[in-house]
């Protein structure tokens, strides 16, 4: 008897110090009942007006969760003597980050002070996946915001010109296998590249090609054609920009993967069957996704006094 009561004061010392609470689904039901359908209706606004967004708030979702975990450290403007990750080459043509700030403002106005930013574009990231078609998911809430955001983190985003062997190494260092490496990269069937991220394929290739070899011949003429207009020149990396179904992985079958990291997970045969599998069954791909998207959303999650509730999610308070 005696022992339990140790045990339980102990634990509640550990969260007092701590000030941990657990993740959860319903996280701000007494505190901001309303903020899922805010930031939904945020989002489903701003697609209305602009469905490409919806891609860029996917990939917002990604390059925060993969830098210091999800923290929305992305958000954060840089200062006079700090370069924050947004500024890194990496993050340039990184979109959406007024549809988070519209979020926040109108979340800021009925409950100020409690819902962080990264819950906010984790939430908004899940509601452009089925705004565009994708499938929909529960997510858990109660992320913490970090303080800290550095270009030199940015260092463990991915490259577009990795293989995949490379590229199952970067996912395992998150904690994913190859499996959900080819289920992630199905995000691919929203948004665009810019030519400065596959040129490479296109001309002086390595010692043995001037194009890729594993390019499809006609659509590396099609791209040489469209990057003649600039490195900036945007290409969709499948015929249904907007939305979120299997032609990325279709495309990637035909040769017509536009990044290198690409069209690598049809070249591998480790990858390839994947590949093959979610090109044939959407509901597979949208389970596996789903199921890897949540997993993503979790990453070195910053809770209770690890992190804080940001009041402008572009700077730490
Ligand atoms: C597997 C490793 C990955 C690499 C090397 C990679 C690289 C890239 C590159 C280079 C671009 C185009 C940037 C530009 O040219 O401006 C891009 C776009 C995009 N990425 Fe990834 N990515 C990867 C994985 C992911 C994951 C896991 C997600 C989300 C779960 C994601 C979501 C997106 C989206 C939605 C776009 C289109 C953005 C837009 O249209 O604004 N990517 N990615």
């Amino acid at each position: 008897m005696v022992a339990s009561y140790v045990v339980v004061l102990f634990l509640l010392i550990e969260l007092l110090i701590s000030g941990a609470e657990a993740l959860s689904m319903d996280y701000y039901m007494m505190s901001c009942p309303f903020m899922d359908q805010i930031v939904r209706n945020t989002v489903n606004q701003a697609l209305r007006q602009d469905p490409t967004l919806a891609a860029g708030l996917l990939r917002l979702h990604f390059h925060d969760c993969f830098v210091q975990g999800c923290d929305a450290s992305v958000l954060i403007d840089s200062t006079e003597d700090n370069t924050a990750e947004k500024d890194s080459p990496a993050n340039l043509s990184l979109r959406g980050y007024e549809v988070i700030d519209t979020a926040k403002k109108s979340i800021e106005d009925q409950c100020p002070g409690v819902v962080s930013c990264a819950d906010i574009v984790a939430v908004a990231a899940r509601d452009a996946v089925f705004w565009a078609g994708g499938p929909f998911y529960e997510i858990s809430k109660g992320r913490k915001d970090g303080r800290r955001s550095k270009i030199e983190d940015t260092v463990n985003l991915p490259a577009p010109t990795l293989n995949s062997t490379a590229l199952i190494k970067v996912f395992d260092q998150h904690g994913f296998d190859a499996r959900e490496l080819v289920a992630l990269s199905g995000a691919h069937t929203l948004g665009v590249a810019r030519c400065a991220s596959f040129k490479n394929r296109l001309s002086n290739f390595d010692s043995a090609n001037d194009v890729d070899p594993t390019l499809d011949s006609s659509f590396s003429r099609t791209l040489s054609r469209a990057c003649s207009a600039g490195d900036d020149t945007q290409v969709p990396f499948d015929r249904t920009r907007n939305s979120f179904d299997t032609g990325y992985f279709n495309a990637l079958q035909r040769g017509m993967g536009l990044l290198s990291s690409d069209q690598t997970l049809f070249t591998d045969p480790r990858t390839r069957p994947v590949v093959s599998g979610y090109a044939a069954n959407v509901a597979m791909f949208f389970l596996d996704f789903q199921q890897a998207v949540i997993k993503m959303g979790l990453l070195d999650v910053k809770e209770g006094s690890q992190g804080e509730v940001r009041l402008h999610c572009r700077r730490v308070n």
